[in-house]
């Protein structure tokens, strides 16, 4: 068969070649025009790829399109800065000269970083992820500059105690990333994303911030002091930080559970929830669907069972060699191969979800109550406050997330999250007459730049033209209906109930 095929072939070849030398020289010049054509479309087609994504990946590298989407997603590099942030939908331009915007509530993930613990036997040590300031980018080099410059005049300042405290505002010196360490991209990251929240909230900025408006939170971790700093020099420019210093108050509380003056918000349930959610038959059948991708990674890096961790640190290594380009990791007994590597990523997503479903409202709710408090602050006049930030992990963005009912299930909280909380006042509300309701204010939350406030669970039919939640709808859920004073008693009821 096969010969036959390749003998007819050279005959329609011969053939052909034969036409094209007997025809006129005006049918050669379009022939060759045409294949030239058809062969400079076929160039430009395969250089141009569906999505930036696809030029940072080698070619050995192939993915579904739902892990490719997952990685760029997570990743998060190069910044998506076209968020809806500051800018309301209302439909004409007099609606929106009604609203003012007052105050702005901003969570971040820190950015970019290396892998998050030390997983044994993998060749993680071959590999680096460039946690340095070097850079040939003429731009970058600018940014860092000002930013080493500016952080000179950010003071971290330990919350609860009061007192000054010192950290590495930048890159610690060594030749490689240390464990968690936030790299370059992490902090470009967070560079991008405070530039975009300056051009977004132009008109708060603009009327000057200064110590007194501003309240800046992060947790002890130093990726996440880092990242606060670097969106801070972002927001606010080198000058501006230079002439009025900034303080980063630094909590050992990853969820932030206290309030502005430090005073703690205690839940003693909070442990045996989660025992209590982890002995659901779902969860356990859920995490017994797991064990044979952790035996394979037992397998592959030669490992005892008991000594790997969670599903979640090893998928780590996976995602943070995949943000970088790098290959999959390999062990003594063998590499991780793409299939191993997306169900890893299925699992880790899964468990992720539930681990923070089981305490989500008791992590979060003490940050929501303080935003709230700052909410009602406002609409009685009673604050300056105009920017907030609060800068932690994703252990502290999903529990928010889940418990404000707008997480998706099916990714993993992106590195440089931004979630935010916008404060709108309705110029032509009449608040004179009931001096102590929040009527007329609204806030409106946006994760990634994307509009969340219809999805939350609580809004609802008080929903102002889809995009507008009143304050007391917030206060309402947050103390069981019962009003503002009630918030705090709410939540230590819910976490003396198991
Ligand atoms: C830091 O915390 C102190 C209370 O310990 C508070 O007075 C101050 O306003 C806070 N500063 C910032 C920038 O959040
Ligand atoms: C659940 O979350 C906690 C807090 O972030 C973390 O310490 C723990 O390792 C997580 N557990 C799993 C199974 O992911």
């Amino acid at each position: 068969m096969i010969p036959l095929t390749i003998v007819s072939m050279r005959r329609r070849f011969y053939y052909m070649k034969y036409k094209f030398q007997k025809a006129g020289r005006l049918w050669k010049g379009i022939i060759l025009a045409s294949f030239g054509v058809l062969l400079w479309i076929w160039v430009w087609n395969s250089s141009k790829s569906p999505s930036s994504f696809d030029e940072t990946i080698s070619p050995g590298m192939i993915f579904s399109s739902k892990v490719q989407q997952c990685i760029s997603h997570y990743c998060n590099f190069p910044m998506q800065t076209s968020g809806r942030e500051g800018l309301l939908n209302l439909e004409s331009h007099l609606n929106q000269q009604r609203f003012q915007l007052e105050m702005t509530q901003v969570l971040i993930r820190h950015g970019d970083r290396a892998p998050a613990i030390y997983v044994p036997n993998t060749d993680n040590n071959n590999y680096d992820f460039d946690c340095t300031f070097k850079t040939s980018d003429y731009n970058n080099k600018k940014m860092f500059e000002e930013y080493s410059q500016s952080t000179r005049h950010i003071t971290p300042h330990e919350f609860v105690r009061n007192v000054r405290t010192s950290f590495h505002l930048v890159p610690t010196p060594g030749s490689q990333c240390k464990i968690g360490q936030l790299t370059q991209r992490g902090f470009l990251q967070h560079f991008a994303l405070g530039k975009h929240m300056r051009t977004a909230y132009k008109t708060l900025i603009d009327s000057g911030i200064e110590s007194s408006n501003l309240h800046v939170r992060s947790t002890q971790v130093t990726r996440c002091v880092q990242s606060a700093a670097a969106f801070l020099y972002g927001l606010l420019t080198k000058d501006a930080i230079m002439n009025e210093r900034v303080t980063i108050n630094i909590t050992s509380n990853g969820w932030f559970q206290e309030d502005d003056n430090g005073t703690p918000y205690k839940c003693p349930s909070l442990g045996s929830r989660w025992h209590q959610y982890k002995q659901r038959s779902d969860y356990i059948s859920g995490s017994a669907a797991i064990e044979p991708v952790m035996q394979e990674f037992s397998r592959l890096l030669r490992t005892p069972r008991p000594s790997l961790t969670t599903i979640g640190f090893l998928t780590d290594v996976i995602y943070t060699r995949y943000c970088h380009n790098l290959p999959l990791p390999c062990g003594p007994g063998g590499c991780v191969s793409p299939l191993l590597a997306a169900q890893a990523m299925d699992f880790a997503t899964w468990a992720f979800t539930q681990n923070y479903t089981a305490i989500a409202d008791v992590a979060s709710h003490p940050m929501l109550i303080q935003m709230a408090k700052r909410m009602f602050d406002k609409t009685r006049q009673k604050s300056a406050l105009k920017f907030v930030l609060y800068s932690g992990h994703d252990s502290t963005v999903t529990p928010l997330l889940i418990n404000l009912g707008v997480h998706d299930d099916t990714r993993l909280t992106p590195y440089a999250t931004g979630v935010v909380f916008e404060l709108w006042r309705d110029t032509l509300a009449d608040t004179s007459a009931q001096k102590d309701s929040a009527d007329g204010f609204y806030f409106r939350v946006l994760v990634n730049g994307e509009e969340v406030t219809n999805k939350m669970k609580f809004c609802g039919d008080s929903l102002l033209k889809d995009e507008l939640c009143p304050v007391r709808e917030l206060i309402s859920w947050l103390s069981d209906g019962e009003g503002f004073e009630q918030m705090d008693k709410k939540y230590k009821l819910l976490c003396s109930t198991t």
